[in-house]
């Protein structure tokens, strides 16, 4: 019997001969929407009653000092911080604060500190403070622009402050169809690779779980369960997350006029829980060659996803050993690195953490093109990582897991190859395709381009800065 998220991922995988943004002939998928229609663009964010009480967040981010690359390696020794407002500050803005802006024909569009496919941003993060800390009591949703907490609920019941993501599946279903439920998750674990890495060097203690109460969960952010649903959880504190609310809270607006994707709804449905369970284990911390020095909020404030890069540069051993080593730790997914320009390493595919012996030697971009529906990163990068799982295998609630993984890779990948003055794109592909690259029957969750930069972005701007800037586009011709 197939699962309900088994028959998602059929249903959203792409193969030749199909355009992308075309939908697959099945009554479970929505087949009249008109895709990217910018006169129903979604909203950037939700809305609330604007009367509701507002506590604006320090603009000023405490600086830290630990090198990113030692952050995810975990081998720096950062002195415990107390939990208040400066450092909820610094955390919220380096996941999910708007950094840049571009001017387009019918809107700006905010860009916020994490990537997102598509730019399409579909999460809400939410902070939930019971009484008795140094931060104030209630559940409160984060307006990333305003860069401030909006209390929209009583504060919740015993446990450490807890942050709940959200995702919206509308807003970015309205680019992407179905499929946009895989996005959320990818982008939920990019957002939370930075998100992480900012309380860890921070020196606050942080706890990922992706097993939760789904249903107490929605109602403590005051979400419906079918445009915006609970994607993780992380407690700021060594005890469990306070998640049982102690009252009803505000349900906020998604959209002017959200769409549901029902095989989404299923999807989401199926995977829910009744019960808290355990934290992410976060790995044993690990030497890496090459730390670098940048601390994580330069390197967030200077990252982007790389539109162009250079076909002719090569990274060296260490360094791509370094993005790697730092990526995947603790991580338990098959991951596979496609080989174009790594000093002294031979093209090819490899198997993490394998990189001395390819399970298929040979020059390999412009299959990477053609895989990657001819875009031109994927053949361009120095090296292209690909998260991987065998679907068939997965329960409802572990393949949002392993989507949230596959994402989480992705954005620490994007944070070691800044660091280490490399750049990175994450990259969607040809499901159909796969297991001819990797000769073996295992589904892509997510690939993520590792190159040399040609340009170097401008920096994205502190709380209430952001940077407006213009987009760089892709090159997209196939010169092979
Ligand atoms: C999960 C994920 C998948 C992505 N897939 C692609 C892709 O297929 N092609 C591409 O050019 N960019 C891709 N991107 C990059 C996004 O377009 C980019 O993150 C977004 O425009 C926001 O810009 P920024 O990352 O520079 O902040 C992806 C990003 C993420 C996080």
């Amino acid at each position: 019997m197939e699962t309900a998220t088994q028959a998602l991922h059929r249903l959203t995988s792409y193969e030749p001969g199909r355009e992308w943004d075309e939908p697959i002939d099945d009554p479970r998928v929505l087949q009249d929407l008109v895709t990217n229609d910018v006169e129903r663009l979604p909203w950037f964010y939700k809305r609330y009653d604007p009367s509701l009480p507002t506590v604006p967040l320090p603009l000023q981010l405490p600086p830290t000092m630990a090198p990113t690359v030692a952050v995810l390696a975990g081998t720096v020794d950062v002195a415990p911080a107390e939990l208040n407002l400066a450092q909820l500050s610094r955390v919220l803005h380096l996941a999910a604060g708007v950094v840049r802006t571009v001017e387009r024909p019918y809107a700006t569009w905010l860009f916020r500190a994490a990537g997102s496919a598509g730019a399409r941003f579909p999460l809400e993060l939410y902070v939930a403070v019971p009484e008795g800390g140094a931060l104030p009591a209630g559940v409160h949703w984060y307006h990333p622009q305003d860069h401030a907490l909006v209390q929209i609920g009583p504060p919740p019941r015993a446990g450490a402050p807890a942050i709940v993501v959200t995702g919206i599946p509308w807003r970015t279903g309205w680019r992407y169809r179905e499929r946009g439920y895989r996005h959320t998750y990818w982008d939920a674990g990019t957002m939370l690779s930075q998100l992480l890495a900012a309380a860890d060097s921070g020196g606050l203690s942080a706890s990922l779980y992706s097993r939760f109460p789904d249903r107490a969960v929605t109602e403590l952010v005051g979400a419906d369960g079918v445009n915006e649903w609970p994607v993780a959880v992380v407690s700021l504190g060594d005890e469990a997350p306070a998640l049982e609310a102690s009252g009803p809270a505000a349900a906020g607006e998604v959209d002017a006029d959200p769409v549901e994707f029902p095989l989404d709804t299923a999807a989401q449905r199926a995977g829910d829980l009744e019960a808290l369970g355990e934290p992410w284990p976060r790995g044993e911390p690990l030497d890496v060659a090459d730390e670098g020095t940048a601390p994580v909020e330069q390197v967030v404030l200077s990252r982007s996803s790389q539109r162009r890069m250079d076909p002719e540069g090569s990274l060296s051993r260490r360094v791509a050993l370094s993005i790697l080593a730092a990526a995947l730790r603790g991580v338990s997914l098959p991951h596979f690195v496609v080989v174009h320009a790594v000093d002294g390493t031979e093209p090819g595919v490899y198997r993490w953490p394998d990189l001395d012996h390819p399970v298929r030697a040979g020059e390999l971009r412009h299959e990477l093109y053609r895989v990657c529906l001819d875009q031109g990163l994927p053949r361009d990068a120095a090296f292209v990582v690909i998260g991987t799982a065998d679907v068939g295998g997965l329960d409802d609630r572990e393949y949002r897991e392993a989507q949230l993984t596959a994402g989480l890779v992705e954005g620490r990948l994007h944070l070691a190859a800044y660091a280490l003055g490399a750049a990175a794109s994450g990259m969607t592909f040809l499901d159909s395709e796969i297991p001819g690259l990797l000769g073996e029957p295992l589904d892509a969750l997510l690939f993520t381009c590792v190159g040399v930069p040609e340009y170097t972005p401008k920096p994205g701007g502190l709380p209430h800065r952001p940077v407006e800037f213009r987009q760089v586009t892709p090159r997209l011709d196939d010169e092979d």
